[in-house]
């Protein structure tokens, strides 16, 4: 079988080095980027889940050649699919800039992941022949770092915090040049659909996390999206909900989520979405209100406060969560006081970080909303009390 006419997952190269990526995937060969993602209706993985024809087009054909970005950042802290993919697969990645830069004629490229794994990719941007050299950017600690404006202004020597949306870096963003953002999961797709296997725009890199018998279970798969989620995750009685799409994303019941499948309108059927990829079975011993309050908390103290939403909204939603996640009567005002200020905040900060953030509350509240009764009466469903889902620890 020629490698243009088989499935190959992302991650099936035995090793990293440009060799074992050869020997599994063939050569690059030429292509046009825009037509390869238009006709396999690729989507964004960087969690927006955007066409990504629609994208590279909107750079395309300016006055000034653009800059390409792979975004490797991954912020997230509940996904390890962007790290899993540049240490197992760093030359997909690479061929995917090389193709996008070719069809754009972008004037630089740069790859831009976490600083502690640079050392690792150094040596495979450095034993390629492209025409473009791809520049490695570390990237600043934080939940924010890889929004796209953030990371421009991080490649432009300023903070690396998010900006205004207008001018949007795809017109004006690294140097000035129009800036293609684009996460490395993409390009990945790009490299393989351009050497013709079509099933790669149609499967997804899935962070998976659970517990079985009180161990911890993380990895990284590359599932199709017409499979039911259940044959990705366990959703038996020792699981009560998901967390879908990452911190961002939507809790979903367990036995909802059963009957999903990971495609599209599968996910939307749940009000949910693909996201980052992340796929978290919490554990019924756990209290999904507590867990969602930490997270909260973390994704408030993420914020750099420069918008309303952010500097007043955010952390007067995390204080409130406090109250709901503990076992006892809230103030009676507290519950429809956070159900009017998650209706507020979408689309009134210069990102998407409030509206994330409201939507992981406005979820929780419904999925967990048999805890909220037990909490108000008193009691509470955990009877473990470990942390599930992972918040980083920052210096401050
Ligand atoms: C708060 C926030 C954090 C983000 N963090 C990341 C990230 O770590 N990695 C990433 O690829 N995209 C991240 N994004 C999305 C980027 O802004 C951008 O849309 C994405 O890199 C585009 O890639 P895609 O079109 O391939 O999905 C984030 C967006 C927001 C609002
Ligand atoms: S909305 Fe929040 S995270 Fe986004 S730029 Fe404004 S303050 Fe920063």
């Amino acid at each position: 079988m020629t490698a243009a006419s088989a499935t190959v997952a992302l991650l099936s190269a035995p090793g990293p080095t440009l060799a074992d990526h050869l020997a599994t995937h063939g050569p690059l060969p030429p292509g046009d980027a825009i037509a390869v993602a238009e006709e396999a209706g690729l989507t964004g993985r960087g969690g927006g889940g955007f066409p990504t024809a629609v994208k590279l087009r909107s750079v395309a054909g300016g006055r000034r050649a653009p800059v390409v970005v792979a975004n490797g950042s991954e912020g997230e802290p509940a996904s390890a699919k962007d790290a899993v993919l540049l240490s197992r697969a760093p030359h997909l990645v690479l061929d995917g800039i090389a193709l996008v830069a070719g069809t754009l004629g972008a004037a630089s490229a740069v790859l831009a992941a976490d600083a502690a794994r640079l050392p690792e990719l150094a040596p495979h941007v450095a034993e390629r022949r492209d025409r473009l050299p791809v520049r490695l950017h570390p990237v600043a600690a934080g939940y924010l770092a890889g929004e796209e404006s953030a990371l421009v202004a991080a490649l432009n020597g300023r903070a690396p915090v998010p900006t205004s949306k207008f001018p949007p870096v795809r017109e004006r963003g690294v140097d000035g040049r129009p800036t293609l953002v684009i996460n490395v999961e993409t390009l990945a797709r790009l490299a393989l659909l351009a050497r013709g296997d079509s099933s790669a725009g149609d499967r997804a890199l899935l962070t998976r996390r659970l517990e079985r018998a009180g161990r911890l279970w993380v990895d990284v798969v590359d599932a199709p999206l017409s499979t039911p989620l259940a044959e990705w995750l366990p959703l038996d009685a020792d699981v009560q909900a998901v967390l879908i799409g990452g911190y961002a994303g939507t809790w979903v019941p367990a036995r909802t989520a059963a009957r999903l499948s990971l495609d599209h309108s599968g996910l939307a059927a749940a009000g949910a979405r693909l996201g980052a990829g992340v796929l978290a079975a919490l554990p019924a011993d756990r209290c999904g209100l507590r867990e969602t309050a930490r997270v909260v908390h973390f994704l408030a103290g993420e914020s750099a406060g420069q918008c309303g939403p952010c500097l007043n909204g955010l952390p007067r939603i995390a204080a409130a969560m406090d109250l709901l996640a503990r076992p006892a009567p809230p103030p009676p005002d507290l519950l429809p006081a956070v159900r009017r200020w998650c209706g507020l905040l979408p689309g009134r900060g210069a990102c998407s970080h409030p509206d994330g953030t409201v939507r992981l509350v406005a979820g929780a509240l419904g999925v967990f909303g048999p805890e909220l009764d037990r909490h108000r009466a008193g009691t509470c469903t955990a009877r473990v009390h470990r942390a599930f889902l992972p918040v980083p620890r920052r210096p401050r």
